[in-house]
């Protein structure tokens, strides 16, 4: 079966790091570039991770585009500062990468993405696995990119309780108004969020486990070892939770989530439910997304695990 052709469009952060070698490791996806936008992180150490992480495991030449350094809407100020506490001042703490030689393309996210998928129609998966800012922009300023995509997968958003507030989810609190404006769009995207990613987990066993496997091993256990250190500090969980990683792994197998059509608004007022995801209770109301109600948990985790250490392997 032909590679599906993606783009990533993410904050690394260190999940979406390990979703990034996951989409290295697995020849059922082809990954075209990587975008980055503000998020875990600041814009410019979200640009150096994605160039780090790609010239780490041996691809410098999947080009990296930069996209927006501030959110469409509040707050826009400066979003990491929740998550440095989860993905460190750098955004991959505890990775301790080389430095990348290669650059970014001279393209900002938007134009990368959108010249792109319409040179391809119908071919590109576009996976976003931070805000949604970028997204948001690259529909409103092409609106014919949205029919050209083969689909849209984004990790974000929670009926099950929120981690940046009681309700709302980090990627999507981060950028409401983004997120409402795409899920606007009836494209009806495969929205992967809290209700899943929270079960899709990494053990403390595996992530030492990890440290073992050749030239990539140190780096991955590192960025994880952290990783698993905010977990246990913020949620008391000792497990590493694979948000970022899941949303791709859709894209490789998609028998590993099971998907419900649900009409999912965003409150994007400025109240305190701003970035929540809800049910349009609506007897009208049209489905607005594909939600991942349920996954496969171990089955996804021998994935995750497989690839990680075959890409060593390759490495
Ligand atoms: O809520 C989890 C999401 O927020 C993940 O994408 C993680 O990387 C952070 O961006
Ligand atoms: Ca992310």
């Amino acid at each position: 079966m032909a590679a599906t052709p993606i783009i990533l469009d993410c904050d690394p952060g260190i999940d979406d790091a390990i979703a990034m070698l996951l989409a290295l490791a697995s020849p059922e996806v082809d990954l075209l570039a990587v975008t980055t936008v503000v998020g875990n992180t600041s814009l410019v150490n979200a640009t150096r991770n994605a160039l780090d992480v790609l010239e780490w495991a041996g691809r410098p030449d999947i080009p990296v585009a930069a996209g927006e350094a501030v959110a469409i809407g509040p707050p826009n100020d400066i979003p990491w500062n929740d998550a440095i506490g989860v993905h460190g001042e750098t955004g991959l703490d505890g990775a301790n990468l080389p430095r990348a030689q290669a650059t970014t393309v001279d393209e900002h996210a938007v134009e990368l993405i959108a010249r792109t998928v319409l040179g391809r129609p119908g071919e590109i998966t576009l996976v976003a696995t931070g805000p949604l800012t970028n997204v948001a922009l690259l529909l409103e300023r092409h609106p014919a990119v949205g029919p050209a995509l083969r689909d849209l997968v984004v990790m974000g958003g929670s009926l099950v309780g929120g981690n940046m507030s009681p309700q709302a989810e980090f990627n999507i609190w981060c950028d409401a108004d983004a997120a409402a404006q795409v899920l606007a769009l009836g494209l009806n995207p495969v929205v992967v969020g809290l209700d899943v990613t929270r079960r899709a987990t990494l053990s403390e066993a595996d992530v030492y486990g990890l440290e073992q496997l050749p030239t990539l091993g140190p780096g991955i256990h590192g960025m994880l070892k952290f990783y698993l250190e905010r977990h246990i500090v913020w949620h008391g969980l000792n497990v590493v939770q694979q948000h970022d990683s899941l949303a791709l792994a859709w894209v490789i197998d998609p028998t590993l989530l099971s998907l419900t059509p649900r009409a999912i608004r965003v409150d994007a007022t400025d109240g305190e439910g701003r970035g929540e995801t809800y049910v349009d209770e609506d007897p009208g109301a049209q489905p607005t997304a594909r939600w991942a109600d349920d996954l496969h948990a171990a089955r996804f985790r021998e994935l995750l695990l497989e690839r990680l250490s075959a890409l060593a392997d390759a490495r």
